[in-house]
This record gives structure tokens, sequence and C-alpha cells, in this order.
């Protein structure tokens, strides 16, 4: 029998022990932690709707009148007029024909890369792609090329390589841990070009890019040249759950194929009532949207200001990539105890040497508390003597380059 406690000694050693943090009130701005409250830049809560009035009425009163649970599958008896709704407003706001819901984003994209990919079939994936997708991948049993990161002539000798054996080109619309945007538009391209499957990950871009919050395929305009479009409803949309969006020809063979969907109990109806509302809220005040950015935007100048090299992304994500793993705990810890809680993200979830904060703005944070945040992770920062290390464009490449086809970051 493997020896559980000296793997956890492993981690432990290695500066990549885990552990849960227990919150004391909802998600939010401000949070209270251990009985203190803390400045929380780290939520994926993007516009602050998990706390919003109107989602928490719309779930309390689902629950009212649809009960707390869809009581199985979508296929044996829980597919309920609160998950057709909602399919169809997705569909909608995604610019797509039909959409269908998943459990999680984790579920959705380990069910639904591994239906459209199979054995004796290639399938490409950024080598910064999320673990679900990863983990979807191996589940395909085909061949995974992992391209660099956002380099679409890595992508492009992938696609002839595999001459017609390419099914489905995989990536993140907004990379979750650096915050920056796929080069769509050319990935588009080379999946036509090449008559491969394309399928965007968008659960940090809806609500948080492109015209309305629509996401990072509306704002590259390739709508109609992206055959999947999946993204969550635990992030911007402040409930659970997950969707993809795509013709009907795709989402009739998830249903029939894709075994998350199919062996998993549907969402539970608050969750798709609170995930409703927050879409409507989103449609209504598209506002939201702008001030995420600015607020973003506002962060990084504060960060920069303190001499911290965080990331160059443009969005809400602002990584402060420290290196060591060890070391980027103890600026977590060093932050905590100034009253700000911006967790520090370690392997396997980023690639080994890229440990950082990847801290998040939020719809709903203040300016004035995003510049005292800043200051105090400065302060923080130089106590360590930890800088930032200055990551892409013009920088140190962000991440260590693999071998061609190797798929090894999940571990
Ligand atoms: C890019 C990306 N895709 C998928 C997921 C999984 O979504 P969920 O949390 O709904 O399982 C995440 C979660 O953080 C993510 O960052």
């Amino acid at each position: 029998m493997p020896d559980l406690e000296a793997r956890l000694e492993e981690l432990r050693a290695s500066g990549l022990y885990r552990r849960l943090r227990v919150i004391e009130s909802p998600q939010g701005p401000q949070v209270l932690l251990d009985g203190r409250a803390m400045l929380l830049l780290c939520s994926n809560d993007y516009l602050g709707l998990a706390d919003h009035s109107h989602v928490r009425r719309a779930a309390s009163d689902a629950a009212m009148h649809w009960g707390t649970g869809a009581g199985a599958s979508r296929l044996v008896c829980g597919s309920m007029q609160v998950h057709a709704e909602l399919e169809r407003r997705l569909a909608e706001f995604k610019d797509k024909p039909a959409a269908l819901l998943f459990g999680s984003g984790y579920l959705a994209n380990t069910g639904v890369v591994s239906a459209l990919a199979g054995r004796g079939e290639v399938v490409f994936s950024d080598e910064l792609n999320h673990a679900s997708i990863i983990d979807g991948c191996r589940l395909s049993r085909a061949e995974t090329f992992v391209y660099r990161h956002a380099d679409t002539e890595h992508l492009e000798w992938g696609l002839r390589k595999a001459r017609d054996r390419g099914a489905l080109i995989v990536t993140d619309g907004v990379f979750s841990m650096d915050g920056d945007v796929a080069p769509l538009a050319e990935i588009a391209e080379l999946a036509a070009r090449h008559d491969c499957r394309l399928m965007v990950d968008e659960a940090h871009a809806t609500g948080c890019v492109g015209p309305g919050g629509r996401g990072s395929v509306a704002a590259a305009g390739v709508e109609e040249r992206v055959d999947v479009v999946m993204g969550t409803l635990g992030k911007a949309l402040g409930s659970y759950g997950a969707y993809v969006c795509a013709d009907e020809g795709v989402t009739e063979y998830l249903v029939n194929v894709c075994r998350p969907f199919i062996f998993s109990t549907a969402l539970p109806p608050p969750a798709v009532a609170a995930a409703q509302r927050a879409l409507e809220l989103l449609l209504a005040r598209p506002g939201r949207v702008d001030k995420l950015a600015a607020n973003a935007a506002a962060l990084r100048e504060a960060l920069r200001a303190e001499g911290l090299a965080v990331g160059p992304s443009q969005t809400q994500i602002v990584p402060l990539v420290v290196g060591d793993a060890e070391r980027a705990m103890a600026l977590c810890e060093g932050a905590l105890e100034r009253g700000v809680f911006a967790q520090a993200i370690r392997p396997p979830t980023v690639p080994p040497g890229t440990s950082r904060l990847r801290m998040t703005a939020m719809a709903t944070h203040r300016v004035r508390d995003l510049r005292r945040a800043a200051r105090e992770i400065g302060a923080a920062a130089r106590e360590l003597g930890v800088l930032g290390a200055p990551a892409g464009e013009g920088g140190e490449p962000r991440t260590p380059r693999r071998d061609d086809g190797a798929l090894d970051r999940a571990a």
C-alpha cells in the first residue's frame, strides 16, 4: 500500500502542500477569513454577482418552486424547464444555435474533449490550457499535440504533421493563470484550413471580455468559425455549473455520447436560476464589464508603481510571477498578515519555476482598496526580497518549453 504520509511529507518539503482556508462570509470584495476582514483579491466571482440580492433571490425562489435537486441525470428524469430555458438564453448570448448544460467546467471539458476526439485521431492543445482540458485529452485516448503557448506556427506545424488525423484544436480563450488572450483569429484560420474542429474555453472570458461580456470569441469576431464555445456558470455568472454552445448536430451528439452529461445528475434548479438571473443582469448592465476592466487596469498600475513586475495581461487576471513555490507561499502569507488575500498558485496548476500570486480584480472592488492592496503586497514583497519576474512579451519566456507532443503538466 502506498505510504500517503510519506507523499504528503514530500509535498511539504517541496513547498507544494495545500490546505483549505475557511471563509466565514459570502464572496465579496471583502471577506472574513479566520475571523479577520480581508480584501479578497483571488476570487473568480469577477462581477460580484454571487452575492447580488437579485441572484440570491432567484436561487431561493427556484428552490421553493422546483426544489433543491434535479433528481437524476437529464436523460433519466432530471431535465427540467429551467435547464432548457437557460440553455436557450446562453445559446442566444453566445450567438450559437444550441447549448447544453453541464455539472461543472471540469465535467464539461473532460467530457466534450473526449467525445470529440478519439483513438487514432489528434487533439491539439495549448500548453497552458486548464487541467480539465488536459484530463479530457488524456481520457480521449487520442494522440495529443501540445503546442507552445499561443504559438500558432507551432500549432500549424503539428496540424501539417497530423495530416487528416486532426480532430480538435482546444484552447482557453482567456488563460486562467496568466490572464492573456489566445490568438483566436489565427487559430480559427488554421482550424478552417486544416479541417479541424475548434473548441474555446471561455471560463474566464464570459462576462469579462468582448462586447457586453460575450467573451473572447466574440471579441475576436470569430463566432462562426469556432465550433464549440464552452463556459462556466461559477465564475462571472456567480453560480455553479457550465455550458457548451455549438450547433444542434454537436449538442445532439454530446447528449448521446458525452459521459459526464449522461452519467451525472443535472444541475440543481437554484444554481440554474441564479445563473440565469446573473446573465439577465449582465445583459441589462454591461457597464459592469467596463468597471471590471477599469479595476484591473488600476490594480496593474498600482502594483507596477510598487516596482512589482506584473505580467502583461490585459484582463482581470493579474499574475505576479515569483518563481519558487515556497517564496510564492511566503508572499501570500505576508499579504494575509497585512489584510490582503491573494492566493499563491503553484505546480501543477502552473509550470515548475513559475509559482505566482494570481490576483484577480472584481467589478465590485473600490479603486482605493485596490491601491491599498497593492501597497500592502509591495511592502510584503520588499520585506521578503521577492520581486516578480517579467513574464511574457519582451521578458523571459513565461514557461519552460516542453517537448513537442508531451502532455505533462497535470500531475
Ligand atoms: C479555464 C478553466 N476551464 C475550466 C475550469 C473548470 O470549471 P469549474 O470550476 O466549473 O469546474 C476552470 C476552473 O477554474 C478554468 O479555469
